[in-house]
């Protein structure tokens, strides 16, 4: 099984942005445990701080991978057009975020997402997309 992990803005400073609320691990640290814990699965991963480029990874891994497990950060509130991309691919799509989103500020309570996705996994730190992946698996 082929997934791929698209990561959203910010999210490259993992490690040192708001550990409080982000944990202190880098993505890199994180992602090589991933791949440790599931050697049958091949993984990818890319990130980008740029929407337009985040909408260009969905449709390409749609023709690439099975499944695709999406961290849009700050973009999910506010991107119809990373909304129109899930919605337009067949590959299904989880949504994950590190924080608990509805525990936060009312504007990330909103996800131009969730609608189209497969599922939505959010609230267990980077772990979120441990579980997603097992979403996958099973
Ligand atoms: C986030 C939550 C978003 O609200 C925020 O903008 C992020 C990260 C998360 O993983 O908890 O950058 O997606």
């Amino acid at each position: 099984m082929k997934i791929r992990i698209i990561n959203g803005p910010n999210l490259n400073l993992l490690g040192t942005r708001q550990p409080e609320i982000y944990g202190g691990q880098t993505f890199e640290e994180y992602f090589t445990s991933l791949q440790e814990k599931h050697p049958s699965i091949e993984m990818t991963y890319v990130q980008s701080n740029v929407e337009g480029e985040i909408i260009t990874e969905l449709q390409k891994a749609s023709a690439e991978v099975d499944g695709i497990i999406l961290n849009a950060a700050a973009y999910t509130h506010t991107s119809v057009g990373i909304g129109d991309a899930v919605a337009g691919i067949d590959t299904p799509v989880v949504e994950v975020h590190i924080s608990n989103t509805f525990d936060r500020e009312a504007f990330r309570h909103q996800s131009y997402i969730s609608k189209y996705a497969k599922g939505v996994i959010l609230g267990f730190g980077l772990e979120s997309y441990n579980l997603a992946l097992m979403s996958f698996n099973s």
